[in-house]
């Protein structure tokens, strides 16, 4: 993607529509933790075995955070951002907004966004000081962050706002045979792409979707007190802080909801699948993805699928997913891309792009 160095000013928010403005996305970024989990790694801390994993996940390997050595959401997602800023010319005081989705941010407060955008020289005191927020959207958080500053800068407000995804669900994890289920899966990670206003109106979403279904919240949850266990459920406090996934009912609703999400995103968009040039979706299970693939006779080349890498990121995945598609030459402007995810919540939601 061209690097486009920004001279203009911080735009002060404008009370006018966005006319016939476009969105770009400029540039991406990625901070990855340094230590890396193997499969065999987890074969020493509980019952399981690489075959199981593969097999049942497609995983092979992922990255975790080095806690004492201070790494963690605040920083990985910070290290994207500065990445992102640098890759498009931009200054961290330029940007009018700073968007992190996370289930796993420093603190319930402050909202870890706005630290990220003080480390990034764009918060302050000042009148052109940009704002910042975090948005619990868990793994389908990040489209929803693509979706809502889409269209903060569509309806022509703000000019530049960086959209991150980070997590550290490794802090989240019970790294023991009593939580094999879940804990095999999850990855740290932060990664992140700056958004801009651009004179073509033809770029930018042409379709969309945020949905949820708040019934489905025991699926996936991290109790806190006994309380929030679900009926039925017998509060454990060994459980509390960490991960709770009902694994194989979450694999059913992606497997049912998924094609459901690219079917109404093509409708929408009034395009068929071969229209589509790049699909990239939150990585939650190669099994998963590879059903909706196969769904839609999408090509492999055309349905990026990188969890043997790097495990399921959360809101992390989808723009980790872009940054190496957009390093590797694979998205490049003029494609039609089209995001999709879902996680806990339940939550499900696409962004169809004309890059
Ligand atoms: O991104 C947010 C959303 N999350 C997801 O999309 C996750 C979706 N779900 C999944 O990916 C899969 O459900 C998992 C990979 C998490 C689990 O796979 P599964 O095929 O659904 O396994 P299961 O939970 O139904 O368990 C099957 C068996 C059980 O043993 P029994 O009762 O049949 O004897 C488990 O105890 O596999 C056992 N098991 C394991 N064995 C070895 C569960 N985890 C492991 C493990 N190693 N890590």
């Amino acid at each position: 993607m061209p690097a486009n160095a920004s001279s203009s000013t911080k735009s002060a928010p404008a009370p006018t529509g966005g006319g016939g403005r476009g969105v770009r996305i400029l540039s991406t970024g990625v901070g990855m933790p340094s230590r890396t989990l193997t499969n065999a790694d987890l074969e020493r801390l509980m019952d399981t075995s690489d075959e199981w994993i593969t097999q049942r996940t497609g995983i092979r390997t992922r990255r975790i955070v080095d806690h004492d050595a201070g790494e963690c959401t605040l920083t990985m997602a910070t290290d994207a951002a500065r990445m992102a800023l640098e890759r498009g010319g931009v200054r961290g005081a330029d940007l009018d907004f700073v968007i992190l989705a996370t289930m796993s941010p420093e603190m319930l407060c402050p909202p870890t966004a706005c630290r990220i955008a003080a480390r990034l020289g764009a918060g302050g005191r000042g009148a052109r000081a940009g704002g910042a927020m975090d948005l619990f959207g868990a793994c389908t958080g990040y489209v929803y962050g693509l979706n809502i500053a889409h269209d903060l800068i569509k309806g022509g407000s703000y000019d530049r706002i960086m959209v991150l995804g980070g997590d550290t669900l490794s802090r989240l994890m019970d790294y023991s045979t009593a939580g094999r289920g879940t804990a095999i899966i999850f990855g740290d990670a932060g990664a992140g792409a700056l958004l801009i206003a651009d004179p073509d109106p033809r770029l930018g979403i042409i379709a969309q979707s945020m949905h949820s279904d708040g019934e489905g919240w025991k699926e996936i949850f991290v109790p806190q007190e006994a309380r929030d266990f679900p009926e039925g459920v017998p509060p454990d406090p060994a459980k509390f802080g960490r991960v709770q996934m009902n694994g194989a009912t979450v694999f059913k609703f992606a497997v049912g909801t998924f094609p459901n999400l690219i079917q109404e995103t093509l409708d929408k968009a009034n395009l068929r699948p071969e229209d589509i040039d790049m699909v990239i979706s939150h990585q939650s299970n190669a099994r998963i993805l590879q059903a909706a693939r196969d769904r839609f006779g999408i090509p492999e080349d055309k349905f990026y699928i990188n969890i043997d890498r790097y495990g399921n990121t959360v809101a992390a995945s989808v723009p980790l997913c872009l940054h190496e598609l957009v390093m590797a030459g694979r998205v490049k402007p003029g494609m039609k891309v089209m995001f999709v995810a879902f996680g806990a919540g339940l939550t499900w939601g696409s962004s169809l792009w004309q890059m």
